[in-house]
């Protein structure tokens, strides 16, 4: 009876392959069945270790595996009569696709990681997606990262929610103290959580812009550590921005009881700062980073992943999220690292390790033959900065034609950072706003080798770059 429900409940079983074997040779149908035994057999892996497996599964058995994962949701149940108000119907054929077919998103009202009784099969991705992401994670490097989920926000509003948990420990506390980044979204998720930011603005040390922790400490003092809501600290960032002092700033977090959240945008790639945040959970007091999923995974925007070192942590922030939430970055996570596998993944870290260090030489290059000098930032593994001070100094006019030039050109992705410019963000107003610091410096043109960039695009970028010197510096 068992055996016969276990049966029952595959697509090709054993049953069906027997009665195959009298319509076609027996010969050819047993090698079809082993072939589609051996692609079931790592679906049973993956349930049993929910880990990555060495090398990445072919597109065929994924399909496969979603298409079974979407037969186990409610909606696509033969007969399944659905009068609740959420019944995943899903009138175009062409979004059912796009979506595999899963229609029932992920979580429940009140907890993003929760199973959802319509919804096996969703919910099955969705606890497969975390532990995947988590132990890229630690391939990546944060080796005692705990827990963590895919959120379907972007990076911008999972720091929010981070917040918004802490929030709910901290009643009383009011200011986030943030070391300065020129990133909109960065400052922005301090004020949608409803808080104070205490910018500190940077240190210049050489060529680099550091953490000032005498000031972060100084403040502590100033404001009292109860009224502190966290620390929120930038691991990647452009240069000549250095990832911010991790290790200090845990210490300091830990000494006064203060939480400490870290930005690890595009951090994942580097293993400067995956390696930041592993010593300064061990040092000190982080409670949780946040990432985001385009960055890291090259899948389309739209996910974040909020990961820490205490389970209860994580586990808090995901029932911040009021509601159940769309299931689409968790799948496209979940099938970029099906796809990957483990190896996949060290490859691509590793690839971009390379082409970081060819831009940085090519650029070198570039400097020399421009009479521009490459700005010296050692620990900013992702991002490199070259002055553009051998342009006309007409009101900063070819320094920004070059970043639109380059544009046009089909570059994107280039920063150029001219001094003077003055941005008022919801009321707070920062000096010479994209440089990351209120000292002026002499303008810069940013480039990064961020994962899945080739060595022949940056040939190509480096080709247009002295194209555009060239034509700026003979006008
Ligand atoms: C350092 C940093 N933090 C946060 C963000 C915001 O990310 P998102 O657009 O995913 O919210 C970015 C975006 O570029 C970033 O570079």
């Amino acid at each position: 009876m068992r055996d016969n429900m276990c049966t029952r409940r595959r697509g090709m079983d054993s049953e069906c392959f027997n009665k195959l074997s009298k319509i076609l040779p027996v010969s050819y149908v047993q090698q079809a069945e082993n072939a589609l035994r051996t692609r079931q057999k790592q679906i049973r892996i993956l349930l049993e270790q929910k880990k990555l497996s060495e090398s990445g599964w072919d597109d065929g058995v994924i399909e496969l595996f979603l298409h079974e994962m979407a037969q186990l949701d409610s909606n696509n149940f033969q007969g399944n009569i659905g009068v609740g108000e959420r019944e995943a119907r899903i009138y175009s054929n062409l979004v059912a696709a796009r979506h595999y077919r899963l229609g029932h998103g992920i979580g429940r009202s009140g907890d993003l990681v929760e199973s959802q009784p319509k919804a096996t099969g969703s919910s099955m991705l969705n606890v497969l997606a975390n532990a995947l992401v988590r132990d890229a994670i630690k391939l990546a490097g944060i080796t005692s990262t705990e827990a963590c989920f895919v959120a379907p926000i972007a990076t911008g509003m999972a720091l929010t929610l981070c917040m918004l948990y802490l929030r709910s420990k901290r009643p009383q506390a009011r200011y986030v103290i943030w070391p300065r980044i020129d990133q909109k979204s960065c400052f922005k998720s301090i004020l949608t959580a409803g808080f104070t930011p205490i910018i500190i603005e940077n240190v210049l040390e050489g060529d680099e812009l550091r953490t000032n922790i005498d000031e972060i400490s100084c403040k502590i003092e100033e404001l009292k550590s109860e009224n502190v809501l966290c620390v929120l600290t930038t691991t990647s960032c452009f240069a000549p921005r250095a990832p911010d002092k991790l290790e200090e700033v845990a210490i300091l977090c830990k000494t006064h009881s203060i939480p400490h959240v870290v930005n690890n945008a595009y951090g994942l790639q580097s293993t400067k700062c995956t390696h930041l945040i592993q010593q300064a959970s061990r040092v000190g007091r982080v409670d949780a980073f946040v990432q985001s999923t385009d960055k890291n995974f090259m899948v389309p925007v739209g996910g974040a992943i909020i990961a820490g070192f205490d389970k209860n942590i994580i586990a808090d922030i995901s029932k911040m999220y009021p509601g159940r939430a769309s299931a689409s970055p968790s799948l496209d996570v979940f099938i970029t690292l099906l796809s990957l596998g483990s190896a996949g993944y060290r490859k691509l870290l590793s690839e971009r390790k390379n082409v970081f260090n060819y831009l940085r030489d090519e650029l070198l290059k570039c400097c020399e033959s421009n009479g521009e000098k490459l700005l010296h930032t050692p620990s900013n593994t992702i991002s490199q900065a070259m002055t553009l001070t051998t342009l006309p100094q007409n009101d900063n006019d070819s320094v920004t034609k070059l970043g639109s030039m380059l544009y046009t050109r089909c570059v994107s992705g280039t920063r150029v950072v001219a001094p003077g410019l003055k941005k008022e963000i919801s009321g707070t107003s920062f000096d010479h706003y994209g440089s990351h610091s209120k000292d002026s410096m002499p303008p810069y043109l940013t480039a990064a080798a961020a994962i899945g960039m080739t060595c022949s695009e940056v040939d190509i970028f480096i080709k247009k770059l002295n194209n555009v010197f060239s034509e700026l510096k003979k006008n």
